[in-house]
């Protein structure tokens, strides 16, 4: 199958620090990619130089084989290559409408009405009635799928997705991951950054283990939980062969 996203040698340096790379990674059409890995091992940045909200100081992105290294973040957005972040990343003085309505117009595309954005909220489980809410007043959990939402109405192909389980409770965590199987099955690519295994590995085709920077390894939810450096790397244990 031919990746939608792949990266050839792609490497960000700070000021003589890695921040990651190099990199040799890719995402096929429909597939969920988890990607997991210490704190600081260059996650974050893999996905803002990937999405063009950094330039790599050497390497190649691809998508589709085309190479989309030099282009603009809100045209890499309107091939369908789009990303949530960490943070939570809402104009909080304005309307929840507002807010789509700006993501849209920001990455080029047209207005959509009413009746489409409030399906994307009901897609992202939050309750169509806080369309004329202030992003600010919305609890953090609703924020973060404000966030997802921001997200879907640009109708992707290919979602990067930066922790985002982070701070939720279970009932928005069980959310979120109907969600992504909902995205799965019609077939948008996904790629996820998670510390949180329980909800990560399941919905995993493959999984990639980032380390300093780099691919430590890659395969199965299963196949990694078996490794031994991925669990000395990540979970500061090691399987010890007992007697
Ligand atoms: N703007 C920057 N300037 C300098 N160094 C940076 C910058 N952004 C990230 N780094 C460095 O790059 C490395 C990778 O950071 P990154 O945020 O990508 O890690 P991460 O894997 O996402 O971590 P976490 O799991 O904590 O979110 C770290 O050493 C970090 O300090
Ligand atoms: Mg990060």
């Amino acid at each position: 199958m031919k990746p939608l996203l792949q990266t050839i040698g792609l490497f960000k340096q700070f000021a003589g620090l890695r921040g990651f790379g190099p990199i040799d990674f890719y995402a096929n059409p429909g597939e969920t990619v988890g990607v997991i890995g210490p704190n600081g091992s260059g996650k974050t940045t893999f996905f803002n130089v990937v999405t063009g909200f950094l330039k790599p100081t050497s390497g190649q992105v691809l998508w589709q084989d085309q190479d989309i290294t030099n282009l603009a973040d809100y045209s890499r957005a309107r091939l369908g290559l789009v990303r949530t972040f960490q943070e939570k990343m809402v104009f909080q003085g304005t309307s929840v409408r507002e807010n789509l309505q700006f993501a849209l117009i920001q990455h080029g595309k047209s207005n959509i009405g009413d009746l489409d954005l409030q399906e994307v909220l009901a897609y992202v489980g939050l309750p169509t009635s806080t369309i004329d809410q202030k992003a600010g007043d919305l609890s953090w959990g609703q924020s973060r799928l404000l966030g997802m939402a921001l997200s879907l109405v640009m109708k992707p192909r290919l979602m990067l997705l930066d922790e985002p389980f982070a701070g939720l409770n279970r009932v928005s965590a069980l959310k979120i991951t109907n969600m992504l199987q909902s995205l799965k099955r019609d077939g948008i690519g996904i790629v996820i950054v998670e510390h949180e295994m329980s909800l990560l590995l399941p919905l995993c085709d493959r999984v990639v283990v980032f380390a300093d920077g780099q691919v430590l390894a890659e395969g199965s939810s299963h196949e990694i939980l078996q490794r031994n450096d991925v669990r000395k790397a990540y979970f500061g244990e090691e399987i010890v062969a007992r007697d």
